[in-house]
Parts: C-alpha cells; structure tokens; sequence
C-alpha cells in the first residue's frame, strides 16, 4: 500500500471522531510506513463550510502524536480542505472532485472515503461520492468506508444498505464496528483456533455462561442529542458487543478469507434466538451521589421525559448444537464506576472436581478487552506444603509485561490499514448487520412503543440497584459483588 499514490478524504472532517482518532491514525500509519508519504498522499477533509487551513489542521490534529520520525509540518504538508455545502447537494461534490483532479495532477491515484457524517445524510452522500468522485485511471481503486449508526432497525437499515449497495460494490464498501480492530478481540479467534486447550471444551458441555461486559464512566457527556434516538442498545450493543459475541461463538471458518469469516458469522447470527423484553434489564443514570456528574436528563440535548436506557443487559441464547441451553450475557452501560470491556466465559463444574474442591469450584477464562489488555484463567492449585490444601489461583497474562514495549495499535489505524489494502475480513457485511437487526429489532420496538420506565442508578455506581438478582434470575450467572473481587477475577 505505501508504494501507490492515495488521496483520502474524510466527510466530516471539521467533528469529533476525526479529531479524536482519523488524524491521528493517518498520522500513525505514514509514521509506521503503512502509507504512502511525501507527493503519493493526500488527506483532503470534506466540511459544510470553508474554514482557514492552518486554523484548521491546528484543531483537529490536536491529538496527533508527533514523532521525530515524520516532522508534523510533512505530515501537515499533505492536509487539504474543501469547503463542500449540504452533504446531500450534488454541487459541493462536483467541486471536490475538480479539486481532488487537480491535487492528483492527472497521475493515477486510489482514492478512499471515509463517512463520518450524520445518518440522515449518509445515503445520499455515499452516492454523490459514487457518482462525482470515483478514481479516474484505469486499475485504481475507489473505496468507502462508513461507520454506524448502519439504521434504527431492519426496515431502516434496508433502506440504508439499498441507498448505498445501489452505488457501490460489497468489495468497495467497508463498514466498520471498531471494536473489531480491538487487540484483544482480533485475538479471540487466535486464543480459539490457534490452541489445542480451548475449542474441545468451548461448548454447552464445558461452559456455563459468557458474559460481555462494556462499562464506561462517562455520561454522554453533550452527545445526550444523538444518543436519545438510540439509547445504550443501538450504541454499543447491536453492534460492538455482538461482534465480540459473534467472534466468541461462531463455528470455526472454512478459511481466513473474507467471504468464510462472514458465513461463519452470519451463521450463528441465524441461530440467535430473539430476545423480548423479558429478557432485558433497563436503566438510566441520574446525577451522582455528590452532585458533582449530571444526570442523563440534564444533557441539554435530552428530553426531560426520556426514558432511553443507559445501561441495559440482555440475554441470549443461540440455538445450536454447541450452544444449547449456554445463556450469553450481555452488558452495557454509560455513568457507572469505570472503563471496562471484558469476555467472561464461566466453565461449568465438574463430578471429579468434588475430590479436591467443593462444587463451586469452576474455571472462568477473561479476556480483559481494555483497559490494561490481558487474558486471565481462573484456576486451581494446590498451595505449597505438606497439607493439602486446594486456592483458586490466577494465571494472568497481560499485555503489557507479555508483550512490553510492543506496538498496540489504535482500532482506526487498522482499519484504515486494511481498507486501504482492500483486506475486508474486519468489516461487517451487509448480510451479518441484517441478522443483528433481526435480532434487536424487535426488542427495540416494544421499548419504543411502550416506554418501560428504566431502572434508576446514581451516576458512578457499580451496577444499577436490582440488577445482581435480575441476572441471577435471568441468567444463573452471579454477578461479582466488590471491585476487587472483579481485579483479580478471584
Ligand atoms: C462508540 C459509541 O461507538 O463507542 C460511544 O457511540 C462509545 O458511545 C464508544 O463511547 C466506545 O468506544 P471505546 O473504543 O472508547 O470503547
């Protein structure tokens, strides 16, 4: 990829998420020599308005870390900007693609999109690319890469893949869930199918339960406008937290290519059961027990009368040979005690463990997704000396003393990574989004059409009030009473 001559462009240059993490992860990738450097690339951003260039690369590119390696003022060289109108007016297209023409100088280039735009004018942006803003030369490629919210639901997500499969081919269009390039879930498939251990015993016989758990201890933090139409369901769960599902449960794929990881994930998405509201638990967070954290209906952009979850947990169950009877529980939550996303797998116990250790003796496998990457198996030992006696005991390998001074890059750079390389297996398809739909939506529905009151839980706590015993209940799983207990997954 860093020997061809490539001009990105990104659609929404001007908000947070370019800020935050595209800048920074082109950055990275010309650091790294991932990408072309010098006249072979351009970084053209796309906004409503023109804005003054230096003024412009100084903001957004706040959060780049610079490197000796690749002095800013190259990097801030390659910067472009063009000041487009409405992301649904042909025009401001018709003029970025005289500009990208004349910044190529008529030498063949790839040319790849990314959508960071709001979802109301996502179809038809992704359109206008298609139809003004393809690479000229002959064997260059165009690509797109867009980012969820991919629908509300099954009929909207239809309408959305129908507005941008009408323009684009399933191997030019890239959608991303960026917990996929996640250190630790692009292990999962590795710790699975790269070990004797684990796959024999990765089933309804062995295991008791998996628990996928994303908590984050901030609120909305003025994005409270967004989120409301969404809720915590359709922010992390649909999406993030089902892939990391997917990944933990599909059947091994034929092969590494694109196409065979898909069937394998598409697949145990059709085993999905469907979840109704029974199976969920709902909550909101208020303000903090010191005042200090405003509450969810404190954001400016929320209703004073929502009753849009920020926490949920759901359970649920896949109907195949493996997974029978195994609930999956899944966890997310916004304003509660800390950043955490984890895999629990909780094994069952077994006759011959009553020899040493009473029955509560069991084995639970963490994949710890951030922050402090690590994998930790809870066993059991026999403690040195001459009693016998048995302690849970922890093997623990973290990232950070594993693989010390490695490389941990960030999910954007990957995906930039390998959308440029054309490398689709980290991208969700458009047949596994329509199963997770299928999944959600009506769920989704019932909690639109008849408000369920959430659970109420100050800002900061550990887990919303009632929510152990409806997870015991719903799930058998028992949930960890103290952070500690957590930490060391004893
Ligand atoms: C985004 C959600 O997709 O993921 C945000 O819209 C959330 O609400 C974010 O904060 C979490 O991502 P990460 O990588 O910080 O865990």
């Amino acid at each position: 990829t860093s020997s061809r001559r490539l001009t990105v462009v990104i659609f929404g240059a001007t908000g947070d998420l370019a800020k935050k993490k595209l800048y920074p992860a082109l950055y990275q990738l010309m650091l790294l020599g991932q990408l072309p450097r010098g006249d072979k690339i351009r970084i053209v951003g796309f906004g409503r308005r023109a804005v003054e260039l230096q003024g412009f690369i100084k903001k957004q590119c706040a959060n780049v870390k610079k490197d000796a390696r690749l002095p800013f003022e190259d990097f801030a060289s390659r910067l472009f900007f063009h000041g487009g109108g409405a992301y649904d007016k042909a025009p401001g297209f018709e003029s970025l693609a005289v500009l990208l023409d004349e910044l190529e100088q008529g030498l063949p280039t790839d040319r790849l999109f990314f959508l960071s735009v709001p979802p109301t004018v996502f179809g038809a942006c992704a359109q206008h690319v298609s139809a003004c803003c393809r690479a000229q030369a002959p064997k260059r490629w165009t690509r797109l890469i867009i980012e969820k919210p991919f629908g509300k639901d099954s009929d909207s997500f239809a309408e959305l893949d129908a507005s941008t499969s009408g323009s684009w081919s399933e191997d030019e269009l890239f959608r991303i869930d960026h917990y996929l390039g996640k250190e630790v879930v692009l292990n999962l498939s590795t710790l699975r199918f790269a070990n004797q251990l684990f796959e024999p015993t990765w089933n309804s016989k062995c295991i008791e339960s998996v628990e996928i758990t994303f908590k984050e201890d901030i609120g909305t933090q003025g994005r409270g406008g967004y989120f409301d139409g969404f809720g915590i369901i359709r922010d992390i769960m649909q999406n993030h937290l089902l892939q990391v599902l997917v990944l933990c449960a599909m059947e091994p794929p034929a092969s590494d290519l694109p196409e065979d990881i898909q069937k394998a994930k598409v697949e145990v998405l059709k085993a999905m059961s469907i979840p109704s509201l029974d199976d969920a638990f709902l909550a909101q967070y208020t303000e903090d027990n010191f005042m200090s954290e405003p509450g969810y209906l404190e954001d400016p952009g929320v209703p004073d009368d929502s009753v849009t979850p920020t926490f949920a947990a759901i359970v649920l169950k896949i109907n195949n040979e493996r997974w029978k009877g195994v609930p999956f529980v899944v966890k997310a939550g916004k304003g509660l005690d800390e950043r955490l996303a984890e895999v629990r797998v909780r094994y069952k116990s077994q006759p011959y463990n009553k020899l040493l250790v009473g029955p509560q003796a069991k084995n639970e496998l963490v994949c710890r997704i951030q922050p402090d990457e690590a994998l930790y198996l809870k066993t059991h030992t026999k403690k040195p000396g001459l009693e016998q006696e048995v302690e849970p005991t922890c093997m623990d390998m973290r990232y950070a003393s594993t693989f010390g001074g490695s490389y941990l890059a960030d999910a954007y750079e990957r995906m930039f990574l390998n959308a440029a390389k054309g490398d689709s297996s980290l991208f969700v398809s458009s047949g596994e989004l329509r199963e997770a739909w299928r999944v959600f939506t009506p769920l989704l529905h019932a909690i639109d059409k008849t408000r369920p009151k959430p659970i109420l839980y100050a800002f900061g706590e550990r887990n919303p009030r009632g929510f152990r015993d409806w997870s015991l209940a719903h799930s058998g799983v028992k949930q960890r009473q103290s952070f500690m207990e957590t930490l060391s997954g004893l």
